[in-house]
């Protein structure tokens, strides 16, 4: 032990000190030795003596053991080299003696002091000064305790007690988090204060079936985000993969010494331009499913920074992070599930409101088909019946129509008076003719004889004749559409239905207007919208429309209008019978024919065809080209018909042209007569034949017996027997009735001019 070896009863006197009075004298009962033991014994406090100026004069071996220095080394230094370089600056020692002087006691802070080997110790102790006998000062007395460990745990709780406040903080925050990035930013920002990294990152675990396992920064904390744009998302790393994985928290103190570090290529450890990280600390989020959501990295740029507490408090957040993101993704899931239970609400309570509309709208429709089923249904009953009244009434006719021609040609010429009276008949049997053929026409029974027919040249030669015929009130406009097509018609038929039209249009202009009649070409779509709600077919048309100016129709007439016999017009002006031929002949031939009239707008009817892109042939000369009049040559012609009224005239017009006539009342009779007679040319038949044989049947048994026989069928109206789909079979020659004397005669000499 260093002390003085004279053991100088001076215990902390320097020995050169300039203390001008000496040293107090030992109490009798010890001796100063036996006083070096008793403060020697204190050997965990520091008792060091200085003189006045602070210079060491005594060092104890508690001082020794403190702070590393002998006495021997100490003795005359200057005690503030104790000090650390802040408290010297700072003049603490003098501050320390002088309030010491002052008060009698001074420092008993605590503060950093320098041992020997030039650690730090954390030290509490106070500055007495000494005084001589004489109460002169004559130096002082330093007494030091370590409190380094106390300090060390104190700072230890604290940062328990701070590591705690933050997750507790950070957890009550994250309950009120509903955003799931604001949240984990959270949990980033809460890391990097709990350990004191410089910077700190959150990582999202992304699960590619192409890239593989990868990483993507999610949140970042202490650093810009432009520190790590630059860079792709990271892969699954060796040093990674641990925490990815979920194998807990891996820490560093510098992760480029790690085996694992540098494995991974292309960079083999981290990319250029990466923040610096030494120290490295990694802990999974694991969500209650197991599952790694991501992982919260910190670094920072010195080795050996993060300690046990920085994983203590890592462990907690990451697990309350795990339990928030678990939460909001909860949150929203439910949310998701919520609007979308809500827009299914929405979707049901819309489509409860509109239920009402939308039966109302079916009943309507349904009702509207109803009704135009009804209709239909009543003008087919309607045809069906003025069809077999107009059979009957043509055989009638054809009767009346005959003999007043044999009475005209019989009548001597000075009996004009005769002549004049059966013209008058014949003129009024026509025209019940001509009425008889339009209720045929309404009846759907009349034979038609289609032809291709060029729509736009037939309605340029009708509006001539209506320019002539209609006078000046009423001018007549055609607007035709160019590559128009082709029909296949009927062009007799077609020409006088458009005839109607155009007297019906005149009919509702008595002041005079305008008719326009019109072609187009239209396209019905598939089942789109356009077409109207009956059966028209989809696919190309012709539309032919006739529009007038005139004083139009009202609901009930408009309603009524294609009836027969439905007319507003007097007594004696109108029968009712034209626009049901147009509808009759229109739907005959396969088309459709609309109305479309209000009173006082004008009426537009509309008669829809099908088209026929080009004819197969050019068109055949009209069935109305000038008749060859010409009469029979001795020929032989077989008369079979079941009226005998009509057979007898027939013969005899047949007769009086020159013909030899044979006749015959039914099907069986003909066929035996025509078996005895070789001599017989044609076969002049009935379409309608009573006892179960047609006129058809009959021909085509002839036919056997006469290869090369003639034909030609006459009829009331014709029905499926030699018309089919209201359209003559091929090679079929028919004489309607009634006919005339000059028909007749026209058409058996074409029957048997024809070649076979
Ligand atoms: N263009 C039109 N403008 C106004 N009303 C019309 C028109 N066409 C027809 N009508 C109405 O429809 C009714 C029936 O017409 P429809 O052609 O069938 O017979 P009608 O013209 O009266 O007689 P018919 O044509 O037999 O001489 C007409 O009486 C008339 O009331
Ligand atoms: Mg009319």
């Amino acid at each position: 032990m260093p002390h003085d070896p004279a053991d100088s009863p001076a215990p902390a006197g320097p020995p050169a000190a300039g203390g001008a009075e000496p040293p107090p004298a030992p109490t009798p009962q010890h001796s100063a030795a036996t006083w070096r033991q008793i403060v020697d014994s204190a050997s965990d406090t520091a008792i060091i003596a200085t003189d006045t100026e602070g210079r060491v004069t005594s060092w104890s071996e508690g001082a020794r053991h403190l702070l590393g220095w002998t006495e021997a080394e100490m003795l005359g230094q200057d005690l503030e080299r104790l000090f650390v370089p802040a408290d010297q600056a700072a003049g603490r020692f003098a501050a320390e003696m002088a309030e010491a002087l002052a008060s009698g006691r001074g420092g008993g802070d605590e503060g950093w002091r320098v041992h020997r080997d030039g650690h730090r110790l954390w030290a509490v102790g106070e500055l007495t000064p000494i005084r001589g006998a004489d109460g002169s000062h004559i130096g002082f007395v330093k007494v030091l305790r370590d409190r380094t460990a106390q300090r060390r745990a104190e700072e230890s709780a604290a940062e328990e007690r701070r590591a705690l406040e933050v997750l507790n903080r950070v957890g009550s925050a994250l309950a009120m988090e509903p955003d799931l990035h604001r949240l984990v930013q959270i949990v980033t920002d809460a890391g990097v204060e709990l350990t004191g990294a410089e910077f700190g990152a959150f990582f999202y675990n992304v699960h590619d079936e192409e890239a593989g396992s990868q990483t993507m920064l999610y949140t970042l904390s202490g650093a810009p985000h432009e520190a790590f744009a630059r860079f792709p998302m990271p892969h699954i790393t060796p040093v990674f993969a641990p925490t990815f994985h979920g194998a807990g928290i891996v820490r560093s103190d510098d992760i480029t010494r790690d085996p694992l570090y540098g494995r991974h290529p292309p960079h083999r450890g981290m990319p250029p331009g990466h923040l610096p990280v030494r120290s490295y600390l990694a802990v999974p989020v694991i969500s209650r499913s197991g599952s790694v959501l991501g992982a919260l990295l910190f670094g920072h740029g010195r080795p050996g920074v993060f300690g046990e507490r920085s994983e203590r408090g890592l462990t907690g957040l990451a697990a309350e992070a795990a339990v928030a993101i678990d939460n909001t993704r909860l949150v929203a899931e439910a949310q998701r599930e919520l609007a979308e239970r809500r827009r299914a609400e929405d979707a049901l309570r819309e489509l409860n409101a509109t239920l009402e509309q939308q039966v109302a709208d079916r009943s309507a429709e349904l009702a509207r088909q109803a009704e135009a089923l009804r209709q239909s249904q009543k003008m087919e009953a309607v045809g069906q019946l003025t069809g077999g009244v107009a059979h009957d009434f043509n055989n009638l006719l054809q009767v009346i129509v005959s003999n007043l021609e044999v009475v005209r040609r019989a009548a001597p010429p000075e009996a004009e008076r005769v002549r004049r009276a059966a013209d008058g008949a014949l003129t009024g049997a026509r025209r019940a003719a001509a009425l008889t053929q339009r209720l045929l026409a309404f009846a759907r029974r009349q034979p038609l004889d289609p032809k291709p027919v060029d729509p736009n040249g037939l309605v340029a030669g009708l509006a001539e004749l209506l320019r002539r015929t209609l006078g000046e009130s009423i001018e007549v406009e055609t607007r035709l559409q160019q590559d128009l097509g082709w029909v296949e018609i009927d062009a007799n038929q077609l020409e006088s239905a458009l005839l109607n039209l155009a007297v019906n249009a005149r009919d509702a202009m008595p002041g005079g207007g305008r008719i326009t009649i019109a072609t187009a070409r239209l396209t019905l779509p598939p089942d789109g919208d356009a077409a109207p709600a009956d059966d028209l077919p989809p696919g190309e048309h012709v539309l032919l429309s006739v529009t007038d100016t005139g004083c139009g129709m009202d609901e009930a007439t408009l309603r009524q209008a294609f009836e027969p016999f439905f007319t507003t017009k007097p007594v004696g002006q109108g029968t009712g019978l034209g626009l049901s031929q147009v509808y009759g002949f229109v739907r005959q031939s396969g088309g459709h024919v609309r109305l479309d009239s209000a009173p006082g707008r004008g009426t537009t009817v509309r008669i829809l065809l099908p088209r026929l892109a080009a004819p197969a042939a050019a068109p055949a000369p009209g069935a109305n080209d000038t008749p060859r009049a010409s009469s029979g040559r001795q020929e032989t012609v077989l008369v079979l018909e079941d009226d005998a009224d009509v057979r007898a005239q027939s013969a005899s017009s047949l007769r009086e042209l020159g013909y030899q006539v044979l006749t015959a009342p039914d099907g069986p009779s003909a066929l035996a007569l025509l078996s005895r007679t070789p001599e017989v040319d044609l076969l002049f038949t009935d379409v309608v034949l009573p006892g179960g044989m047609t006129g058809a049947d009959v021909v085509t048994r002839a036919r056997v017996l006469r290869p090369g026989l003639r034909v030609l069928f006459t009829s009331g109206y014709a029905r499926d027997a030699i018309v089919h789909g209201g359209r003559l079979d091929a090679g079929v020659r028919l004489l309607t009735k009634p006919y005339g004397y000059a028909e007749l005669a026209r058409k058996l000499r074409e029957a048997l001019d024809a070649k076979a």
